[in-house]
């Protein structure tokens, strides 16, 4: 499973990416607004430490208006993934991004049926938001499943991004559904590199290691 992370702090990238483990990058308004930076300049900084894509969303509701928002994004770098709205503008807009040989990420999908139309549309990627189903008292990965199923029966290229994770366990459940992408958050990252059990095996060879004659 490739692990992408979804933020757009700059340090946090590039503390992950130093480990080795980073093989892309997923941002949204929200995360980029935290950082009160240009928006431009913050999606390049980013690409210029993630070898990998990295995904800018539009904010245009029409195709026809989201159509040149995805080319000046396109021109910020050769890696930039454009994000787009899970709406009908937004699978018209996927399609002609397709036709240009634009990548997308079609976002903020709810549904596995939702993903069937994204694929059917040339989304190379699609976006579920497992937590925020989680959040309305549905179980999210469920439609990580489903998607993955329909995905399978019918041979579509696109891949599956699973978003909005809150915690390790919805990573784990991706990896064993097999899920092509995890998008992760930093904080969550940081959980799945610890274990109580690691920390307490160094200190205790650390110890013993003193107690080697010459040591
Ligand atoms: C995905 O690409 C989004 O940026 C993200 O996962 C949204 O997650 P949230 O529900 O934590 O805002």
């Amino acid at each position: 499973m490739k692990i992408f992370i979804d933020t757009a702090n700059v340090e946090h990238i590039r503390e992950m990416n130093s480990y080795g483990i980073v093989d892309g990058v997923t941002t949204n308004p929200t995360l980029i607004a935290q950082e009160g930076r240009d928006f431009a300049e913050v999606v390049m900084e980013i690409c210029e430490i993630v070898d990998g894509p990295v995904s800018a969303e539009v904010v245009s509701e029409s195709a026809k208006d989201m159509i040149p928002e995805a080319e000046e994004l396109s021109k910020i770098h050769r890696n930039v993934i454009i994000k787009i709205p899970m709406t009908g503008e937004g699978l018209k807009a996927a399609q002609i991004c397709k036709q240009h040989n634009i990548k997308t990420n079609v976002t903020l999908v709810f549904s596995p049926t939702q993903a069937l139309l994204a694929a059917k549309a040339g989304a190379t990627y699609v976006s579920p938001f497992v937590g925020r189903l989680d959040d309305v008292n549905h179980y999210g990965m469920d439609i990580v499943e489903n998607i993955l199923t329909i995905y399978d029966n019918y041979d579509f290229d696109t891949q599956v991004i699973v978003a909005s994770i809150r915690s390790p366990l919805h990573v784990l459940e991706a990896a064993m559904m097999g899920a092509h992408v995890a998008t992760i958050p930093y904080k969550v990252l940081k959980q799945l590199l610890k274990h109580p059990l690691t920390d307490i095996g160094i200190d205790r060879f650390l110890e013993d290691y003193k107690k080697i004659p010459g040591k």
